[in-house]
């Protein structure tokens, strides 16, 4: 039997959060995390968490398993609990707990929002798509793989410590995404609105972001890469 510990909390019957002790069966070893969590909601019908893909593709299972934050549907058990025999899974940290493994995420997607995600250019639409060289295509890899699972702005300190003010390792690699755009015209003015003690640089090159993300992307990189881009546009 494989021992889980895993975070509960139900804001109208709990005063406060507590771990509740359960077990899997010996095969599940060789299974994902997600497919333990499916397991025991199906013992027990009021366990909340999200997920949707299954895949390690919409980002909405990011948790803490065994201390480190990952997408359950892609974490296998046997990984996560390595020599102990304890499953031990918890709500992302530095988020308000809805409810058991569910967290708000709302500042996380306002950061997501301060960097405007989208192409920004008023120039006349060509007749055909905007093209971009497959140099300047290759400048969005290791960028635009990013799921916004949480899991990298969740388990960064720096984050932690100033929630509001710092937009942290997910929206700092989604802003690069757009700043090297070769398509974007608004390249001065994303820079510009990074230009104050916090945003971006209040980061402290922890890098528990590229130790978690569960992609394989560096956003310690990417907010060292936007931090020489502003370098170079005000000097
Ligand atoms: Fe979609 Fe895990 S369920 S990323």
């Amino acid at each position: 039997m494989i021992n889980v510990q895993i975070y509960r909390y139900h804001p109208e019957h709990d005063t406060t959060p507590y771990m509740q002790s359960k077990t899997l069966p010996e095969e599940f070893r060789s299974r994902m995390v997600l497919d333990a969590l499916e397991y025991l909601r199906a013992e027990d019908s009021t366990l909340a968490y999200r997920r949707s893909c299954r895949e390690g593709v919409c980002g909405s299972d990011g948790m803490n398993i065994n201390g480190k934050n990952w997408l359950a549907c892609i974490k296998p058990i046997a990984e996560a609990i390595g020599t102990t025999n304890t499953l031990i899974i918890r709500p992302l940290p530095g988020m308000p707990v809805i409810r058991d493994l569910v967290v708000d995420q709302t500042l996380f997607f306002e950061h997501y929002q301060t960097i405007k995600p989208w192409v920004i250019n008023d120039e006349p639409a060509p007749t055909i798509e905007r093209l971009q060289s497959p140099e300047d295509r290759k400048l969005l890899d290791g960028l635009y793989e990013c799921i916004l699972c949480a899991c990298c702005t969740s388990q960064c300190p720096s984050w932690w410590w100033n929630p509001t003010k710092y937009l942290g390792p997910s929206a700092l690699l989604q802003s690069l995404r757009f700043v090297v755009d070769s398509r974007d015209t608004a390249r001065m003015e994303r820079l510009k609105s990074l230009e104050d003690p916090f945003s971006l640089f209040r980061c402290r090159g922890i890098g528990n972001c590229t130790w978690v993300c569960p992609k394989g992307l560096n956003p310690m990189e990417a907010i060292g890469k936007l931090r020489l881009e502003l370098l170079r546009e005000s000097t």
